[in-house]
């Protein structure tokens, strides 16, 4: 093999940069969540440890890459410049990654999964007998709200996204999979359990849970009272499935949720489903990918998996 001359070195290649990768993932993620703090408990580092690599990432460029704004951090417009560049290396990292995987076939790999908080009830087993079948193949499952999880899939970080209301902005593919019926839960032992048939009408009166703003099951569920004609402000939102479900077990009020957030007897957590017209909200669980990304080996196999068992009809388009 014959070392190229220093004529057909490829442009950008002749000067090596001085920023590491590891410096530019902790600056990514400063960005990306506007503190040092907050990007050190994402990645498990001491936040001594970002604010070094961050102030010799800026030395390195020659600028500096963020300025003081209200309690936290801003982006300098060489900052955006950098941060649009750095999400591009690591697209590109990703997609070498997962040519890799390609060609090992399922052998080794890694496979980047999205999914919204209230899945995790049952995508650990729908995902059990893929991983028990390729232990060679990473699974990286990140689990947050709606919100969050549109962020991801803007900045085109995962494969395969697993959530309820899929956004209309972004080229998507759509596998409706799974019914994600949205029930009213109250206490056990809640006068209202007595009843057979409420009106939504008639549950208003009672404090309304919700969950925090960006959740997918809040927009569903503010959605409903929607289409109902219904005003039920919320008393209180909280951050989690399982915040709302103590909360409602401690009378605290009444809120919607998935039927997945419970197990197969409500009671047993001191739940109860109110029986009321028009609920269960009948939505699905859609697996989401981006069409102008191509998917993965692990990815399409994960896909048949998941379609074989549950022996939905509709073909996903992969
Ligand atoms: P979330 O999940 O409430 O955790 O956001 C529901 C969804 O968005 O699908």
């Amino acid at each position: 093999m014959t070392m190229d001359s220093p004529e057909n070195t490829p442009p950008g290649l002749e000067r090596v940069p001085r920023a590491t990768l590891v410096q530019l993932r902790s600056f990514e993620a400063v960005a990306r969540l506007g503190g040092v703090g907050r990007a050190a408990r994402a990645l498990h580092l001491a936040q001594p440890t970002v604010s070094t690599q961050i102030k010799e990432l800026a030395t390195a460029i020659g600028m500096p890459l963020f300025e003081p704004r209200g309690r936290g951090l801003a982006l300098t417009p060489h900052g955006e410049l950098l941060v649009g560049t750095v999400r591009e290396i690591f697209a590109t990292w990703q997609r070498f990654e997962e040519q890799t995987a390609e060609l090992q076939g399922l052998r080794r790999g890694r496979l980047r999964i999205a999914a919204v908080t209230t899945t995790e009830y049952f995508l650990p087993d729908l995902l059990g007998p893929f991983a028990r079948a390729h232990p060679g193949i990473d699974i990286e499952l990140a689990v947050e709200n709606r919100d969050q999880i549109i962020a991801r899939l803007e900045r085109n970080e995962d494969e395969l996204t697993a959530m309820m209301l899929p956004p209309t902005h972004l080229p998507l593919h759509r596998w409706p999979f799974l019914e994600n019926p949205l029930v009213i839960i109250c206490a056990l032992g809640h006068p209202l359990t007595q009843r057979k048939r409420l009106k939504l009408a008639q549950l208003t009166h009672e404090p309304l849970l919700v969950r925090e703003a960006g959740s997918g099951t809040r927009l569903a569920t503010h959605q409903a009272l929607d289409e109902h004609g219904i005003e039920w402000r919320p008393r209180m939102a909280l951050g989690s499935n399982e915040a709302i479900k103590h909360a409602v077990r401690a009378g605290l009020g009444l809120a919607v949720l998935s039927r997945h957030t419970l197990g197969d007897d409500p009671a047993r957590e001191g739940l109860a489903v109110l029986q009321v017209t028009g609920f269960p909200i009948r939505r699905m669980w859609h697996l989401v990918w981006r069409r102008d990304r191509a998917l993965s080996l692990p990815a399409r196999t994960l896909l048949q998996d998941i379609r074989s068992r549950l022996g939905v009809r509709t073909a996903p388009a992969p």
